[in-house]
């Protein structure tokens, strides 16, 4: 799994208990769930179809450096499985987890169209050649 997005948690992204609000964090995976589809499957219209069990893990506090990582699981005819995990970038603990997220490839209509990928294709294999 690569843990490309760094953040740096800040007093707004607190809940009132003074740690990190799970919306704030839910926000900022599924953007960068939906940029990870957006590369693998090379089209910028994807939507967030199914989202499996959320594990709060272990919470973060103000000024901590947390770092967010997606992994391929599964490619479908129109969909991408993904797998994510958030973890604390110093001590590695982890934070968050998620087993399924999927994404649904679509058109300008906002239907379901074959992808035609079937497994994970490297940025340098993507937009260097
Ligand atoms: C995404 C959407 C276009 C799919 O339409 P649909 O009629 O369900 O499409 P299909 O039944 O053909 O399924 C499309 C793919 O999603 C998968 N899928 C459908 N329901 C699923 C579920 N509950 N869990 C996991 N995968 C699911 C299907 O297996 C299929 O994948 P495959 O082609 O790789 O086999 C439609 O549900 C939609 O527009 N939803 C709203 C999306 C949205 O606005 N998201 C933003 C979050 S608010």
């Amino acid at each position: 799994m690569n843990f490309h997005t760094r953040k740096w948690i800040k007093p707004e992204d607190l809940n009132p208990n003074g740690t990190l609000f799970g919306g704030s964090l839910l926000r900022w995976i599924d953007e960068e769930a939906a940029i990870y589809s957006i590369v693998q499957l090379g089209n910028p219209r994807v939507v967030t179809k199914f989202i499996s069990e959320i594990n709060f893990v272990s919470s973060a506090q103000s000024g901590d450096i947390i770092e967010l990582g997606i992994t391929a699981t599964e490619f479908g005819n129109t969909s991408i499985t993904l797998r994510c995990e958030v973890r604390n970038k110093i001590t590695r603990k982890s934070i968050l987890t998620i087993e399924k997220m999927v994404f649904v490839n679509v058109n300008e209509e906002g239907k379901p169209v074959a992808h035609g990928k079937t497994a994970i294709t490297y940025i340098k294999d993507q937009f260097l050649n």
